[in-house]
């Protein structure tokens, strides 16, 4: 199969799939199996990060896989005990050596963690490795308004790409507005609200069957109408494929609303508040 994946195209230029494969969880040999299934049914854009310790896995299923290297944009992410401009130049060079690749599409830090208080330090080590050519495009992940303009302030670059919490439970209306106002394009993390009984809504199932199509593939549409890149992970084959099949039908404004309808101000999956949440 082909890679039929719509692209978008990040306000540095590089274009990448409107859907790509989350990895948190695929590690070892099943992991490598998992992730090559997914490169046979169609994705190109991988995500995994340092603290999943599966880069190397990423990059066996990338050997293992007969499409050209070029033709896959692999993302990792700098964890938020490494936010030191030393600490984080050395960890991207260990996430390259990892995945035993010459460079990342997209290298993102993983929290702001603002408590510590060492994203900006961060934020250098990233546009510093661009040019050193390690990786092609850079971004964050779970930042706030706030934390983005301070990058925007102390910098002058904004990130390509904010990976955010967004599933139907939290649509973060609001940080999507901020994301469109300043070209930053919306990654969305646990797409599927993590397989939780949002996956056996009552509303979900009646639009699912006016379309003839799963709930996860409504869910994904709608990530796709809102302008999102949804990174669903799915170690089983016939579900990664089910969860690219969603470009040959299209929700109605109203359907959209509906689903919009069923975001809460507390419809985190667990308590992470990226004000005051950190990881490292
Ligand atoms: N930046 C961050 O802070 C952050 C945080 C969390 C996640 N992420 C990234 O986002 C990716 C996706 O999020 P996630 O893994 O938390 O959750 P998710 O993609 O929303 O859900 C994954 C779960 O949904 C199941 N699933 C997938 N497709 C399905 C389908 N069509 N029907 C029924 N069940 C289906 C999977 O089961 P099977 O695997 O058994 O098929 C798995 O249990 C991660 O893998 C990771 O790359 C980033």
């Amino acid at each position: 199969m082909t890679n039929q994946i719509p692209e978008i195209t990040l306000h540095d230029g590089l274009q990448i799939p409107s859907v790509g494969f989350g990895t948190y969880k695929l590690k070892g040999e099943s992991g490598a199996q998992a992730i090559n299934h997914a490169i046979t049914n169609g994705y190109r854009l991988l995500d995994s990060a340092y603290n999943y310790e599966n880069e190397a896995t990423v990059g066996e299923a990338i050997r293992r896989s007969s499409v050209p290297r070029e033709e896959l944009l692999v993302t990792s992410k700098l964890p938020g005990r490494y936010h030191h401009y030393d600490d984080a130049i050395v960890t991207i060079q260990e996430s390259l050596l990892r995945a035993n690749l010459d460079y990342y599409d997209l290298y993102l830090i993983h929290w702001p963690n603002p408590i510590q208080d060492n994203y900006v330090e961060a934020w250098q080590a990233l546009i510093d490795a661009k040019k050193f050519g390690y990786i092609r495009s850079i971004g964050v992940c779970n930042f706030l308004p706030e934390h983005l303009e301070r990058l925007q302030k102390e910098t002058g670059i904004l990130p390509t790409v904010n990976q955010i919490e967004l599933h139907p439970l939290f649509n973060q209306e609001e940080q999507l507005k901020f994301h469109e106002e300043h070209h930053i394009a919306t990654e969305s993390w646990s797409p599927l609200s993590r397989a939780s009984d949002l996956l056996q809504d009552e509303t979900l199932q009646k639009i699912a069957d006016q379309h003839n199509r799963t709930i996860s593939q409504i869910i994904l549409r709608w990530h796709y109408q809102l302008g999102t890149i949804a990174i669903p992970k799915s170690a089983t084959p016939s579900r990664q494929k089910e969860n690219i099949s969603i470009f040959d039908f299209e929700l109605s404004k109203e359907e959209m609303t509906i689903i919009n309808s069923l975001s809460k101000q507390d419809g985190r999956l667990k308590d992470q508040d990226p004000a005051v949440y950190e990881e490292f």
